[in-house]
């Protein structure tokens, strides 16, 4: 970017509004984590055209490691799964329509072999399900969060989580609300946020020596 760019790109960043460096699609800048939900439930049909939009991820020898385990607002299994959060993600997540949990499993049996051998890559590929869950939501009209703030040993057990499985994350899934919804303590968080420049993420050949 030239000076002048940068100079514009910074004002509109203050503005709240997202620059891209490079030209991409729309979506990548457009969707954004808001913790204010409108209340709305989602159909089951919508929550799963999220599951399935996360099911074509790529994956190592599409071994596929992925699990979801998830809850909609109002039903049994929904307090349990709230409960599990930190209690600063359980103050504005209570407003989603759907919780759910990303899993990952940690074995697989590549193809031609008998045994099951850990996976390396395990976490990336269910890395690359959860993205597309979540641009496949925002697509759809919904948010959806990513939450790390969750007890991990109560998760495991509430959630009756197999032992070579790994829970990577969990996610608060609704329609946008106004930011008037949540305590005020989150008001600030409630607009897009930057990131750092690509120079400080992307090396030709090497790392720099420094
Ligand atoms: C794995 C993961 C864990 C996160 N944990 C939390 C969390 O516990 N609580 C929260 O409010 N937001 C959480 N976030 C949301 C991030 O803060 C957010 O994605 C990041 O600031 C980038 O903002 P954006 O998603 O709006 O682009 C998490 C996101 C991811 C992907």
């Amino acid at each position: 970017m030239g000076q002048e760019q940068t100079h514009l790109a910074e004002r509109l960043e203050a503005a709240g509004r997202r620059v891209a460096e490079h030209p991409v699609a729309p979506i990548f800048l457009e969707r954004w984590s808001s913790r204010a939900f409108s209340g709305e439930p989602i159909p089951d049909a919508a929550l799963f055209s999220l599951f399935e939009a996360a099911r074509w991820a790529p994956s190592a020898y599409n071994s596929q490691p992925w699990r979801f385990v998830y809850a909609k607002r109002d039903t049994p299994a929904w307090p349990t799964l709230l409960s599990v959060l930190v209690p600063y993600n359980q103050a504005w997540a209570d407003g989603a329509a759907a919780l759910v949990f990303v899993v990952s499993k940690a074995s697989f049996t590549p193809p031609g072999k008998s045994e099951p051998t850990v996976s390396r890559s395990a976490s990336f590929d269910t890395g690359a399900a959860w993205a597309s869950l979540a641009f496949q939501a925002h697509l759809d009209g919904w948010v959806a969060h990513g939450m790390g703030g969750f007890d991990d040993e109560a998760a495991r057990k509430a959630l009756n989580v197999p032992a070579d499985h790994r829970i990577e994350a969990a996610v608060a899934i609704g329609r946008r609300g106004e930011k008037a919804v949540l305590p005020e303590r989150y008001h600030a968080g409630e607009t897009p946020n930057g990131r750092r420049p690509l120079r400080e993420t992307v090396f030709e050949g090497a790392f720099p020596a420094s």
